[in-house]
Order: structure tokens, then sequence, then C-alpha cells
């Protein structure tokens, strides 16, 4: 059924421009595979796998029918004092997957949710140690880390802060982003110049004295801003300076793991082991909402004190541990396993930074950044109207090329299927050359 301006009023649209949209609507009927289906049937290939989420595909069978299997089973549980099986397990398999020492699984329903998780367990650990002046939390500039107060206020894309500006959470500074035009231009995978940026930290624990410094959160390649890769050593420098000060390290995984940079996570792959990680998307493929916050062992002992009978630390969500959530999680990571899913990204990676390379030099593109399966086009912006002519792209590239990518602002991002094929994504690629060639 066609949707009608009244459906189209009623729904007032995240992250999207609304009026411009509702005058154009881009509506998705089905998927499967790597591709949507708009309402007359048109194919669509999704460049983008979801929102970064759907690495092994839409509607993956064996995950469509470990979901319609536990629904009908056992629909909801309550997580508090109670629990299930299907989140038992999946906190156990997933902390298998992570680097040694993160032996604990804390369930959330999205990447917001885990960041400000994390972010309360990093204060309530000081606390519980009996280091309760530990306050301070430190973001990055062009850092996301999702849209709820304590990850806006760590976050440093300034779109997102600037109506709360006044609201923020305090006692919150920023170390600088590593991105730079001039320096790092049309790297390929790690830019050579910025690992010195993490010594900002050192300035900042100097500042406040590293003793009122509880942690840091990083993404460790930076997606949403429209990926910008860490210089090689930099997370190194930042995880020695944080040991130094005793400041707990966050990576915000939530694009990075699963198989996004060819390893179930960035700690893994930039062999750097934070004290926490935040993960999301790629944990359920994107079929049903769902976020987790790993930790080391030594952060849930530091809360295991007191009377058995107390409650540890209070938070939690209605939907945390959901069992169907969790179903569908432990059938993604079959597929990832029984796939070899992450061996196939890492494989792809270099093909894909040869496909977005050959944009250098085409006379709308600024920069091109790409690390495994995350990739950025910087176009030039059109004077006086920042962001107009990446929406434009992402338009043309849905209506006359059937291509699903996304834009911030004049930023083109992309993000594979960890299992794509490379002539397909050859194909969508000219598609989006064709688009760049004839806007304005
Ligand atoms: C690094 C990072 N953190 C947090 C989030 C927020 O996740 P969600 O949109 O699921 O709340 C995102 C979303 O893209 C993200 O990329």
């Amino acid at each position: 059924m066609p949707v009608t301006q009244e459906q189209l009023d009623a729904y007032w649209m995240p992250f999207t421009s609304n009026r411009d949209f509702k005058k154009d609507p881009r509506i998705i009927e089905s998927a499967n595979g790597h591709y949507y289906y708009d309402q007359n049937g048109q194919k669509i290939y999704d460049l983008f796998s979801g929102l970064w989420t759907t690495g092994v595909g839409h509607c993956h069978p064996k995950i469509v029918e470990a979901v319609q299997s536990q629904v009908a089973k056992l629909d909801y549980s309550m997580s508090f004092q109670v629990s299930n099986e299907k989140s038992l397990e999946l906190a156990h398999r997933v902390t298998g997957l992570a680097p040694d020492g993160f032996t604990q699984c804390f369930f959330t329903n999205s990447g917001s949710e885990s960041v400000d998780t994390a972010l309360k367990i990093a204060l309530g650990y000081h606390r519980a140690k009996g280091d309760a002046s530990r306050t301070r939390l430190i973001g990055r500039e062009r850092g996301y880390h999702g849209v709820n107060f304590g990850g806006m206020s760590v976050g440093g894309i300034i779109a997102n802060r600037k109506a709360f500006s006044a609201n923020l959470i305090p006692g919150v500074d920023h170390i600088r982003t590593t991105f730079n035009l001039q320096k790092n231009a049309f790297s390929r995978g790690m830019p050579k110049w910025g690992a010195h940026l993490a010594d900002d930290l050192e300035g900042v624990a100097a500042l406040h004295d590293g003793s009122n410094i509880a942690a840091l959160i990083v993404e460790p390649v930076a997606g949403s801003t429209g990926v910008i890769p860490p210089p090689p050593g930099y997370l190194q420098r930042l995880r020695e300076i944080c040991d130094r000060h005793g400041i707990l390290l966050i990576f915000d995984e939530v694009i990075t793991a699963f198989g996004r940079i060819g390893s179930s996570f960035a700690a893994e792959r930039f062999d750097v082991k934070p004290d926490i990680i935040t993960t999301a998307k790629g944990l359920t493929n994107g079929v049903i909402p769902m976020g987790a916050v790993l930790v080391q062992q030594h952060i849930y002992d530091a809360f295991m004190q007191g009377p058995e009978s107390m409650v540890e630390l209070f938070h939690g969500y209605t939907y945390s541990g959901h069992p169907v959530a969790a179903a569908a999680g432990l059938a993604t990571l079959d597929v990832y396993k029984e796939e070899n899913i992450f061996e196939q990204a890492l494989a792809l990676e270099k093909s894909f930074e040869d496909l977005l390379h050959t944009f250098k030099g085409h006379d709308k593109v600024i920069d091109v950044r790409n690390f495994g399966l995350m990739g950025a086009i910087e176009l030039a912006p059109r004077t006086d109207a920042p962001g107009a002519r990446g929406l434009e792209t992402h338009k043309r590239a849905f209506v006359e090329e059937n291509i699903v990518i996304r834009n911030g602002m004049d930023i083109l991002q992309f993000s594979p299927f960890l299992n794509s094929n490379i002539d397909d994504l050859a194909k969508a690629f000219d598609g989006v050359r064709r688009v760049l060639d004839s806007i304005k």
C-alpha cells in the first residue's frame, strides 16, 4: 500500500531533513541479502549495510528462523532478579569472542545506551574503589557516542551538541581530533600524521590533575563523523597515558566490533586493550535492537562488595537481555563463525580501498578515507549551502542508481556488507561516480 500524506505527516523522522524527505519520500518495503526493495519492487543495492549494522546481509535465514522460534517460545522476560537462557548464553559467547580479560557483559538496547552505561560504570568503579574524586570524563572532537546526554556530552559533533550546549553534563573535556586535511588527505588506511595528538590527554591530565579523571572514551576508528582512522601508535599512546594516570580507557566499538574492520573487535586489530568496550549494531546484525558493554574482570569485581542481597549497580533497562534480541545475537554470532564472515571482510578491504581511492582527483572530492570496510568520500561543500551536495548525492544515488549511501553533510559514507561481492561493489561505485559527475 502506498504511504499516505497523513502517515508521512505523523512521523517525525530521526536525523532526517523531514520537510525535504516528505516532499519526496524514499520508502523501503522489503529486503533480502544485499538488496532492499521499494514499493514498486525496484531492487536497491544497500551500500551502507543497514546503518553499519547488517554485515551479513538482510533477512539472513538463520537469524530469521532464530527470531521466529524464540518469539514463539519466550517473547519477553524481565532481567531484574530473573534471567533467561538466551541472554546468559549470549553473554558467555560475546565475552568468549572479546579480548582476554573481558569477562563481563552488560546488555543494553542501543549504542547510545551502551555508551551511557559505560560512562556510569566508569564513574561507579572509581567510587567503589574509594576514588570518588575521579569524576571527569574525556571525549574527543568529532567523536560520536550516540545521542543520550552522557554520550552527547563526551561526543564532539557540533551539530549534535549545539542546541543543548547549556545542558551538557558537567566535568567533560575533549582532546583534539586527528583529522587534518592538509596533512592526511587521501591517506589509504591509517594516516601517517597525528599520533602526537594523543599527548593532548597529558595536557588535560596536567590541567585537572589526572587523579580527577575517570575515563577517556574514543572510537578506535571514528565512524559517524565520516571515517577517521587512527594514526599508527596513537591508540597505544592513549593507553599509556591512561595507565600513567589511572584513567579508564573506553573503546566505543558500536561500529568497529563484529567484523567491520576484519576482526572481532578493534581492540584486537590494533592490539590495544581498553578497560571497557561498548557495542551494538553488529551484535544482532541489526535485526533486533541490542547493545552490550563488555568490561574487564577487575572492574566488575570492584562493584562486588557489601551485602550480597544488595543490588551492586543501580542501572539497567526494561529490555536488557531481551530473549528475542539475544536469540538474534546468538544466530548472528553463529553466522559470523560458520560463514567466516570476519575473514571475508578482511580479504575484501584492499579491493574496497582501491575502489574508494579511484575518486581521488574527482573535481568534487576533497578527501577519501578508509579503514577495514569503513569508507568515506568527502565532497567540497557548495558555497553557502553546506550539506546540500551530499544530500543531493544520496537522493540521486537512491532514485537514479538504486543504491543506498549515507551522507553526513557533504561526507558520503560507505559500509559495505562484510560478505560483499566485489563486482557488485564496483558496479555500485560506478553509480556513485555517475551521480558525482552530473551533480552541480
Ligand atoms: C561509535 C558509536 N557510538 C554510539 C552510537 C549510537 O548508537 P545508537 O544509534 O544505536 O544509539 C553510534 C551510532 O552510530 C556509534 O557509531
